[in-house]
């Protein structure tokens, strides 16, 4: 049988949670046969960080950055200059995570907009896709994203809305990428998307060092664990993991197109 291979599309592992047991955190990648980590760069250190883990393993580490919506506040205008010329830069793979998150900062809703529209256009000019981050803002969101389209991909991370509004999204194009919360016993709402969103719009991720699955629920995430996010989705849309997981790796390839297929990751027997 192949090995199952398992991706993580949105990771925060430059996290100082990791700075005691960083060099284990990694080994337990390869152990788990994790074969792509997204990493996500919210500010300048945590991009420098990623950039560099990304030198050192560059077939596992892919890099992300953008403005986090719950942080809008506290750029400077120099940061934000930073940023957003990295857009450019080619280890970059896409832009996020940006977005709309109402939940610590509603008072700055227009802002949180401007900044939103902004890198969703210059995404568009540096042709890559963005990754979402939305927290009690679906419908701004949503219309943000409907009139001003992402026009290289985008994925709603972690998403946390309804099966009709992962409907909706998806119907403009958005991937929808699932993490711990599916675990979780009494999550019926993540559940019901887990089941609904057609497989070849699925990612699966962990947002470590945050959204811990079950069994591990209440402590350090980290990007090993996304294996019982997807053993769960598979178990509750009843396909095997490997249908499931390949599934994620194809819809990771289209949008990201950076895994590296050589003679091992065919379907070996
Ligand atoms: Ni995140």
């Amino acid at each position: 049988m192949a090995k199952l291979k398992f991706i993580d599309s949105h990771a925060h592992l430059s996290d100082e949670a990791y700075d005691q047991d960083f060099e284990e955190v990694i080994n337990r990648l390869y152990e788990n046969n994790i074969i792509k980590v997204n990493l996500i760069g919210v500010d300048i250190p945590s991009l420098n960080v990623s950039l560099s883990m990304q030198e050192q393993h560059p077939n596992l580490f892919d890099v992300t950055v953008g403005l986090h919506p719950q942080d809008i506040a506290y750029y400077t205008q120099e940061d934000i200059d930073i940023i957003f010329d990295m857009f450019k830069d080619p280890r970059i793979i896409c832009i996020g995570e940006i977005g709309l998150d109402y939940h610590w900062h509603p008072e700055e809703k227009e802002r949180q907009k401007e900044m939103f529209i902004k890198q969703i256009e210059l995404a568009n000019e540096v042709q890559k896709p963005v990754m979402i981050h939305c927290r009690e803002a679906i419908q701004d969101t949503y219309d943000i994203l409907k009139e001003h389209r992402p026009q290289y991909g985008c994925v709603m991370h972690a998403f946390s809305g309804s099966v009709e509004m992962a409907r909706e999204f998806i119907k403009i194009g958005c991937m929808i990428s699932l993490g711990g919360p599916v675990t979780f016993k009494n999550a019926k709402t993540p559940k019901e998307v887990a089941i609904d969103i057609p497989l070849d719009y699925l990612l699966t991720e962990t947002d470590s060092p945050y959204l811990t699955p079950t069994p591990y629920r209440g402590k350090r995430n980290e990007s090993s664990y996304v294996k019982y996010v997807a053993t769960e989705i598979a178990k509750l849309r009843g396909i095997s993991v490997e249908a499931l997981t390949e599934a994620v790796i194809q819809n990771y390839q289209r949008i990201f197109k950076t895994i590296k297929y050589n003679k091992e990751m065919n379907h070996e027997n």
